[in-house]
């Protein structure tokens, strides 16, 4: 059970900082451990070598994440050297891990807390502890037990919120290190998350993504019985929400029933991320993913009966053990059939413990490398040709903010997700509004008010 007794561990004048590495349920979780901090009396800085508590949440999906972060480390040891009462954290799927664990205890011994992905709830008392005790404390769980319903969350925007409805993965692709950082499957009662919604849009939220490392899977072996499309029709009536995103399907479990949901429920964006990972049916079986490229080429076809206009982006894996130049070809056909809106790519990165670790063919690098530029400029030139397509649309936009690179313009996001630049005015931040598209380039649209 969850144990706060957050007014007795008030405390004023403190301030936190929390760097976050990986997807989106990390950036949600770093939003829980905001809340949680906030509620203690902590405040947010921006400048991490100034806070009281400096929090690193980090991914282990490849291995530049696991290199960056102990890079990141490292510039907190200073902090920590000049000064001592600083407490250094560190939490996420790095953790989850023996040997991440093993290396932080002998070569990182100043680190002051270290706590996993399955007890982030617990994060006040093991402060607590650090602050109290003035000692170390380690404490990861192997395993998830109940979700923990109730956290508060530091949201990063007011108009649009993840939302989680699953936890864990039971797929084990045999590239991934996930199921083992994230546990087994675990759903969100449908009630606790409609409530949530609920309660968010009654604060201004008008886009939610609902979040889980293979959303289709919603519902599967609970105790009641709602699965993934039923939830996107019971979100679909919640008034005064205007956009459901989701994040991420997998093509094995891809419904009839979900694809029928984006030609009747108006708020599902008409946007669907569908990893596929290889074009290959051979290297498909390999990485266990229980599906053929035709297969995925056939739920492409039906998505778009139901929906023609429907943005589709992927995640490619590139480079995986055996994949010969034949399997390549695979994908940039598969590529070229679907025309994605966007494309991830990865070169396929070894993880520890994982089944395909001890696979024999393993690719070599300069071959990794030749391929995945080439998939890459082909994907840039498909994006390229899809932004262009918008010019002279009318596209309605959730206003997001002054451009990152431009401030003078303003930034949003179409349905499909994509960015466009505008000059608006600040008034318009947090609505929907409508642009005309005046030009498509590679990564970002530009349009006009209307
Ligand atoms: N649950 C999601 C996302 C998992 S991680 C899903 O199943 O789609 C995000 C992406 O990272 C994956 O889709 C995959 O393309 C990539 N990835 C995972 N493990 C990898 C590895 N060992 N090497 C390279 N890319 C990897
Ligand atoms: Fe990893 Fe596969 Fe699970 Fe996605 S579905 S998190 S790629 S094991
Ligand atoms: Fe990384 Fe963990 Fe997400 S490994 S991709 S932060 S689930």
């Amino acid at each position: 059970m969850l144990i706060r007794n957050l007014e007795e561990i008030k405390l004023a004048n403190k301030s936190f900082h929390i760097q976050t590495f990986g997807c989106q349920m990390n950036e949600h979780d770093s939003e829980t451990l905001a809340g949680m901090l906030e509620e203690m009396g902590y405040e947010e800085n921006n400048h991490k070598k100034e806070a009281d508590v400096a929090i690193i949440n980090t991914c282990s999906v490849r291995e530049n994440a696991d290199k960056r972060f102990f890079g990141t480390l490292g510039q907190l040891k200073k902090v920590k050297e000049a000064r001592p009462d600083v407490v250094v954290a560190v939490c996420g799927c790095m953790m989850q891990q023996q040997h991440i664990i093993d290396t932080l205890k002998s070569k990182y011994p100043w680190v002051d807390l270290v706590f996993g992905t399955h007890n982030l709830h617990e994060f006040p008392k093991l402060l607590t502890n650090v602050l109290n005790e003035r000692s170390k404390v380690v404490d990861i769980w192997e395993e998830g037990g109940d979700i923990v319903e109730g956290l508060p969350a530091k949201r990063m925007y007011p108009f649009k919120a993840f939302v989680n409805i699953m936890y864990g993965c039971n797929n084990f692709c045999t590239y991934c290190i996930v199921p083992y950082t994230r546990g087994r499957e675990r759903s969100r009662q449908p009630e606790e998350i409609l409530s949530e919604v609920r309660e968010l849009v009654k604060t201004g939220v008008k886009e939610i993504t609902l979040l889980g490392q293979n959303v289709n899977s919603y519902g599967i072996g609970a105790d009641f019985s709602m699965d993934f499309a039923d939830l996107i029709y019971r979100l679909n009536e919640i008034e005064g929400l205007e956009r459901i995103r989701f994040m991420t399907s997998h093509p094995k479990d891809l419904s009839d029933k979900l694809i029928q949901a984006y030609g009747d429920c108006k708020k599902l964006c008409n946007y669907i991320h569908l990893p596929v990972q290889s074009g290959s049916t051979q290297i498909l079986n390999r990485m266990n993913r229980k599906y053929t490229k035709e297969d995925y080429l056939k739920l492409i076809e039906k998505l778009k009966v139901v929906s023609p206009d429907i943005a589709i982006t992927t995640d490619i894996i590139v480079g995986f053990p055996g994949e010969t130049d034949e399997d390549f070809e695979e994908t940039m056909d598969l590529v070229q059939k679907v025309r994605y809106d966007s494309a991830f790519t990865f070169l396929y990165s070894i993880r520890k413990g994982t089944p395909a670790e001890s696979f024999q063919d393993q690719v070599p690098e300069a071959v990794k490398h030749e391929r995945f530029n080439r998939l890459v400029d082909v994907m840039n030139e498909i994006t390229a040709e899809k932004n262009k397509a918008y010019e002279g649309k009318i596209v309605s936009i959730l206003v997001e903010g002054p451009s990152k690179t431009d401030p003078k313009t303003l930034t949003g996001r179409t349905e499909s997700g994509k960015i466009v630049n505008f000059n608006g005015s600040l008034e318009q931040v947090g609505k929907i509004i409508e642009v005309r598209i005046t030009e498509g380039k590679t990564f970002s649209l530009t349009g006009e008010l209307i």
